[in-house]
């Protein structure tokens, strides 16, 4: 490092408070300093604004209908399309430029550009294909697919015949799979033969198979030949009611289908995300709401245009990819990116090529990436012309400054304003987060709320915690991309998110909180800064994973009799998968047997929520009532000091435990 380097790091340390650069500031999206008051003193009527970004087939008569909280239905009696919003209106001027830039994992790809006619006319003949098979509106379409065209094509064509979509991530398990169609009472399956990692050819129809065979209904599934492009192939032969996708195309070239008219408050999609107990929840979201939302803070935060050339490297398996890849850029017009692989292949500048290429103009990634990236080495990015960058953002879990730092030096070369933006599956975009033309950047803080939304850190009775002061995240007001429900559970909707905080015998909305089941702090400014989780949720990579689904995954193993799952700190992951194990009598305490319960998690949830250690213990910490006293395990897995240990009933257990982790 050059002594200007050194001098411009130790500037940059120091550095609490950065201003979005001026050049910035001039062309952004939204900069008007008042916006914050403005959503204030005109709420919820400033939501007209996100909804003014759609086209609608009916108007609205309501921007909000809050007479039966925490039921709330935004732009109520309005219908429109999604597929409409995202593809049909932009033909005229957009037609023949990108939607869609696909990046494939193998270097020697032929990569797929789609202009909006040519997304649009794919999506049409899926849509007509799927409605063929027997697809009509409000039947659940499941979708098992890797990041290839063919998954925003089917989530379009869904769209388009006002069929629910509910895609599960590629690198779950079958029994992921299997769970979710059981629950979602999906009878259809849109999959693939396999995808690429790491140069190699990887079978996913396999794993699609198995997944059906444990579905308790019949089911038609549709099968992309993705490796057939590359000239490889597992052998598989189509079983009955499975259909090859390339043959449905062409059986319906050319075919049209209109957008089906949908109601505001109809459901676009369910996402399944792990919460508190071992069965994953049904996110719902509707059509207008989630898509206002998804338009709005795609425009406002990430600033994009249509002309831009929007990257999100996430994966649309989870809820990031749903709404700033497929929905909100291209509810706006813009190309947004696609790539199939991982930032480390064929070499660790794959990223940083990708974006030379294309010349994207933002990047939008997680903390856990930038974290890799940094360990890598900053010439892998040095040896790039990133320049078209314009802005950089961050989502998933907390970024430390750090981090933050060499992301604003190394990839925004200090001329990127860089979004920290709080939010979930459940709220279906952004909530928290500086807007990058508006205001200041505090690295390690998220921010300030959006505009027009009500986030307060609180204390176990529901008080405003003073500044400084950790506490409890809050949302005291419904905004247009909240969920609605959980699928087919209102019982556990309220349960899970508002009953915390909530007068839940009470009809007025003022006395509603949802709770998100985070920590936080806020600062005098009203910056707020993210803790992590507070209920028993896992967060791996920037992936939600529950204790409870690992632990029954693990105790499902035989020879295991009780499990004990928590996170430990981890200098890239953010959070590693502990699991204290204690196993059946006569089961010895062996390497392969350690090895059969990584298995068994990786088999019953998949690869992302393989325990990092296994750690055998003849007990474990419990409360009189037997409560199993995670905190303890957890300081023991982070080599902290232990916390109070008095309430055990076996605090002898502890010590042993310990040594147990400090001696393998
Ligand atoms: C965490 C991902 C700190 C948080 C969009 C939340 C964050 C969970 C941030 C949701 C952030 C997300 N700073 N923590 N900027 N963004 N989180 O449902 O704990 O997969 O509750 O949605 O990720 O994860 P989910």
């Amino acid at each position: 490092m050059s002594s200007e380097d050194v001098e411009l790091e130790a500037r940059l340390e120091e550095q609490e408070v950065f201003e979005p650069a001026a050049s910035f500031v001039e062309g952004a999206n939204v900069s008007d300093a008042d916006i914050h008051d403005e959503f204030e003193e005109n709420w919820p009527e400033c939501w007209e604004r996100a909804a003014e970004l759609l086209d609608w087939e009916e108007p609205y008569e309501q921007v909000l209908d809050d007479s039966n909280p925490p039921f709330y239905e935004w732009f109520t009696d309005g219908t429109l399309n999604a597929s409409a919003n995202c593809l049909d209106r932009h033909l005229d001027e957009r037609g023949d430029e990108a939607a869609i830039e696909w990046v494939g994992e193998p270097v020697d790809e032929d990569n797929v550009t789609l202009t909006y006619d040519e997304l649009h006319g794919k999506v049409n003949e899926t849509a007509a294909a799927l409605r063929d098979l027997g697809v009509g509106e409000d039947d659940v379409v499941t979708m098992y697919m890797p990041m290839i065209p063919e998954l925003p094509v089917a989530m379009l064509a869904c769209a388009r015949i006002g069929a629910p979509h509910s895609v599960v991530f590629a690198g779950f398990s079958a029994d992921a799979l299997a769970t979710r169609m059981n629950s979602a009472d999906s009878e259809y399956l849109v999959t693939c033969d396999g995808y690429y990692r790491r140069g190699d050819p990887l079978d996913h129809l396999d794993k699609a198979n198995e997944g059906l065979s444990g579905v308790d209904h019949d089911t038609d599934a549709v099968v992309v030949d993705r490796l057939g492009r590359n000239g490889d192939d597992f052998g598989h032969d189509l079983g009955e009611r499975q259909h090859d996708w390339g043959e449905l195309m062409a059986d319906h070239e050319g075919a049209t289908v209109e957008p089906v008219d949908r109601d505001a408050e109809d459901m676009l999609f369910l996402m399944y995300t792990s919460g508190t107990t071992g069965q994953p929840k049904g996110v719902k979201h509707t059509t207008a709401g989630y898509l206002a939302w998804t338009a709005w803070t795609s425009r406002a935060v990430l600033d994009i245009e249509p002309e831009d050339t929007y990257f999100c490297s996430a994966d649309i398996g989870w809820i990031t990819g749903h709404s700033y890849i497929v929905y909100g850029p291209l509810a706006l017009g813009t190309t947004t990116m696609m790539y199939e692989g991982t930032p480390d292949h064929p070499d660790r500048d794959r990223l940083w090529e990708i974006i030379e290429e294309y010349e994207a103009t933002q990047l939008y990634t997680a903390p856990t990436a930038i974290r890799a990236f940094m360990k890598w080495g900053e010439e892998y990015p040095a040896g790039h012309d990133l320049s078209s960058l314009r802005l950089l953002g961050t989502v998933g879990e907390p970024i430390n400054p750090r981090a933050w730092k060499w992301y604003y030096k190394h990839i925004g070369d200090e001329e990127c304003p860089i979004v920290d933006t709080w939010w979930q599956t459940e709220t279906g975009g952004m909530m928290v987060t500086t807007l990058p033309g508006v205001t200041d950047m505090k690295p390690g803080s998220a921010g300030p709320p959006l505009p027009g939304v009500d986030v307060q850190v609180v204390d176990t009775d529901g008080d405003e915690v003073e500044p400084g002061r950790a506490g409890y995240l809050t949302v005291n007001r419904p905004w247009p991309g909240m969920l609605r429900t959980l699928y087919d559970n209102d019982e556990r909707f309220i349960e899970e998110y508002w009953a915390e905080y909530s007068d839940i015998d009470s009809d007025d909305p003022d006395d509603w909180v949802y709770f998100p089941e985070d920590g936080a702090k806020i600062d005098e400014d009203g910056y707020i800064t993210v803790l992590g989780r507070v209920d028993d949720v896992l967060n791996v990579s920037g992936h939600r994973l529950g204790t409870m689904e690992i632990e029954s995954a693990i105790v499902g193993v035989e020879g295991v009799a009780e499990a004990a799952v928590v996170g430990g700190d981890h200098p890239v992951k953010g959070e590693a998968v502990y699991a204290y194990v204690i196993v059946e009598d006569g089961q010895a305490e062996s390497e392969a047997f350690r090895a059969e319960i990584v298995e068994g998690v990786e088999d019953a949830i998949g690869p992302i929520a393989r325990p990092e250690r296994v750690i055998f213990t003849p007990e474990l910490p419990k409360t009189r009532s037997g409560k199993i006293m995670r905190r303890l395990l957890e300081d023991i897995a982070n080599d902290d000091e232990l916390g109070n240990t008095s309430t055990l009933r076996n605090p002898d257990v502890v010590d042993d435990i310990r040594e147990v982790v400090q001696g393998d």
